[in-house]
């Protein structure tokens, strides 16, 4: 039987590398993307698999349950992969309540939709719930989030992936609804948003405005390279127990302002600008409040378990990273024209 997965927030960065990955990987499915295109949506970011015969798109937002619905008894998929959200931890700072609507009531729309779906049977069902590393909260100078580590979100963006994904374990627990997660480190790669640390650097390198680094730039993240976390999700989501959730990274951390100062070498390489140019650009602004200090994954269990290995050093993918941004200037110029600006000189003007 032919299987059909609806994937959320397949328009967004990552969604868009997931959508491909079950596009090309499994043409026996019928891949249905579902996302509302909010300003981090779009649908150029599938230009490549727009025409593809099993792949579909539905325009709908996960926060309004009688469309969510609607499209789930007329779809009827066997899967989802929930990862539409408000992804961005200075918006929530501004404005949560966009993201409890979203990441929260929108969660649970989805879940009460696939439960009244599969009501007769969970036979060859799953709902997997795409979260990140915010949800341990912030570690010291050492230490690794584990599968065990206990949840303490700080930022209004991680206290709503919290509380979806307690949601998500609630309908396992109570409903016995089939389900897996994923908490993965921070992300980059193709088609990142400009708001977002690395692409917003390569925007303004490419301008030679200014790189904002929050507070002393010690700040330290845990980088996967975003296909690298699509091939995870495929994994968990064919692989994965039951019930389980999966750290998802690759032992990768790098201070912001190392890893900016990585950026700037390589841009200069590529842009053929003498070297350290890029990095005089760097400047210290205010910090983000409540700026978690450090996110480190242990990502032994999904390594062990699964068998799950990440393809590309930071060094490659850092180097393809800057290679698709210079050769989709265009696309860059796009997404930062209207509403962008508005959001950046807001940001940044504090
Ligand atoms: P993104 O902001 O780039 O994309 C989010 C997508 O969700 C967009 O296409 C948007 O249009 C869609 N969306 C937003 N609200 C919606 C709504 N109400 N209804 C339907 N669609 C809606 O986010 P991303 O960085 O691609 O993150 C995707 C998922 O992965 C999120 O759940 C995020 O929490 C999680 N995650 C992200 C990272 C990261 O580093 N970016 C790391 C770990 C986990
Ligand atoms: P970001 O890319 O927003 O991801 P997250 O907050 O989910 O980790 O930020 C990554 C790190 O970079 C984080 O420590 C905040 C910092 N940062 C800056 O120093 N300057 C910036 O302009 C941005 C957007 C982030």
């Amino acid at each position: 039987m032919k299987k059909t997965v609806l994937i959320t927030g397949g328009a967004g960065f990552i969604g868009s590398h997931v959508v491909r990955e079950f596009v090309t990987t499994h043409p026996d499915y019928q891949i249905i993307n579902l996302d509302a295109l909010t300003y981090a949506g779009n649908l150029e970011n599938l230009r490549d698999v727009e025409y593809v015969p099993n792949y579909t798109f539905i325009k709908a937002d996960i926060t309004d349950a009688a469309h969510i619905r609607d499209i789930f008894s007329e779809c009827r998929p066997d899967g989802v992969v929930h990862l539409a959200a408000e992804s961005h931890v200075d918006r929530s700072i501004t404005d949560p309540s966009a993201f409890v609507m979203t990441n929260v009531i929108g969660t649970v729309n989805l879940l009460n939709a696939a439960k009244e779906i599969w009501k007769d049977s969970y036979e060859g069902k799953r709902f997997h719930h795409v979260s990140t590393d915010e949800v341990y909260g912030a570690l010291g100078e050492t230490g690794l989030f584990t599968e065990e580590t206990k949840y303490d979100p700080h930022s209004p963006y991680s206290a709503s992936k919290a509380s979806s994904d307690h949601f998500v374990r609630a309908y396992h627990d109570t409903y016995s609804l089939p389900i897996v997660l994923t908490n993965c480190s921070n992300n980059y790669g193709p088609n990142h948003f400009p708001e977002k640390l690395i692409p917003l650097c390569i925007h303004n390198i490419l301008n030679s405005k200014p790189l904002p680094i929050y507070g002393d730039g010690k700040y330290t993240r845990d980088w996967l390279y975003v296909i690298d976390h699509a091939k995870a999700i495929d994994l968990v989501f064919h692989k994965g127990i039951n019930g389980e959730a999966y750290n998802v990274g690759g032992f990768n951390e790098w201070q912001n302002i190392d890893l900016v100062k990585e950026l700037c070498r390589q841009m200069d390489e590529k842009l053929g600008r003498p070297e350290g140019t890029s990095a005089e650009l760097i400047t210290f602004v205010k910090d983000r409040p409540g700026h978690d200090v450090r996110y480190a994954i242990d990502a032994t269990k999904i390594n062990q378990e699964l068998g799950y290995q990440p393809s590309v050093t930071f060094e490659e993918g850092l180097s393809k990273t800057i290679d698709w941004f210079l050769g989709n200037q265009e696309w860059l110029d796009r997404v930062t024209s209207g509403d962008y600006q508005q959001y950046y000189e807001k940001q940044y003007s504090k």
